[in-house]
């Protein structure tokens, strides 16, 4: 440790605090302190060993993990530093962004995907806040494999709810043999936020209307809400849609039943190939999720 200087507070999210950090040679970095204490893990070396194999990423859309500070009371994780997150960003540009912004940024967000998929590793916590970008127009997926040493938190290190607004529906039915699909669904949410995410691409009025809301696609407050904001959109499944629905007990008397709106009602600004490749993302069977490495061949990217 005594190899950085600690300078401010950049982040505090769901495992600890973040802080940026100058090395003796001036190199800044991202540095995030976990205690382990204060929640509550065992076995440190389980998680080291996870979190020793993300050093081994490298890619260029994937947030570089240094070095790795172990003391018996906390984890310090000392990543590539980048100027902000996408959500920032998100949050400041109130026309949201440039159409060819956003397919860059879904190129990139796919990209880095694919990779970890490759590697057998899925994120399982992808949102704008652990999208890292810079100036120069990259952006590179933070906060992963944690998610997997750790399982999924409901409550974060400051004791705000984990937001599920980017969780697939499966994995709020609590499956347990979730695979690559629950990211996918993710990056879809991602791509179709509404508000002030991914396509709000200006002018209609309509439009204008859900920026100055400015709320993501399913902006759900907890498990059940969150399954009722998908239903409401993508209809509720059914055993057409979605046969393993069925298991789910009470799932009939749990929930109304809600036809599909019309893609161009949810994404009036996309045009029809984004159109296409989201509703490919945003399936209810997750085996029939489009894979990130379909996704990058898709005409949306021509
Ligand atoms: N490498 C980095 N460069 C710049 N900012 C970062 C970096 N890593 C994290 N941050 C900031 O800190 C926040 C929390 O970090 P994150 O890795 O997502 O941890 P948590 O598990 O606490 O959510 C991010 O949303 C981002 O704003
Ligand atoms: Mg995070």
């Amino acid at each position: 440790m005594d190899y950085y200087r600690k300078l401010e507070k950049i982040g505090q999210g769901t495992y600890g605090i973040v802080y940026k950090g100058q090395e003796q040679d001036g190199t800044i970095y991202a540095m995030k302190k976990i205690y382990l204490e204060k929640l509550n893990i065992g076995l440190p070396c389980v998680v080291i060993r996870e979190i020793s194999l993300l050093k081994e990423l490298q890619h260029p859309n994937i947030v570089k993990l240094c070095d790795v500070i172990h003391s018996k009371k906390s984890l310090t994780l000392v990543f590539e530093f980048l100027d902000q997150d996408l959500k920032k960003l998100l949050d400041v540009c109130q026309g949201g962004l440039d159409p060819t912004v956003v397919k860059s940024f879904m190129f990139q967000l796919l990209r880095g995907v694919s990779y970890c998929h490759d590697h057998c590793i899925l994120h399982r916590d992808l949102k704008p806040q652990n999208l890292l970008i810079n100036r120069e127009g990259f952006l590179k997926l933070a906060d992963f494999g944690l998610a997997r040493a750790f399982r999924i938190p409901v409550k974060s290190y400051s004791h705000q709810v984990v937001t599920l607004w980017y969780r697939a529906p499966d994995v709020l039915m609590e499956s347990k043999n979730y695979s690559t699909h629950v990211d996918i669904w993710s990056v879809g949410c991602i791509f179709a936020g509404k508000g002030k995410y991914f396509n709000i691409i200006i002018s209609l009025p309509n439009i204008i209307l859900e920026m100055i809301n400015g709320y993501p696609l399913f902006p759900g407050t907890n498990e059940q809400d969150q399954l009722l904001r998908i239903f409401q959109i993508l209809g509720t499944p059914t055993l057409q849609t979605w046969l393993e629905i069925l298991n789910v007990t009470h799932f009939d008397k749990m929930f109304q039943k809600y036809d599909p709106r019309p893609w161009s009602s949810i994404v009036p600004s996309l045009d029809n190939l984004g159109v296409d490749l989201l509703s490919k993302m945003l399936h209810y069977i997750p085996h029939k999720r489009i894979s990130a490495k379909e996704a990058l061949q898709h005409p949306y990217f021509t």
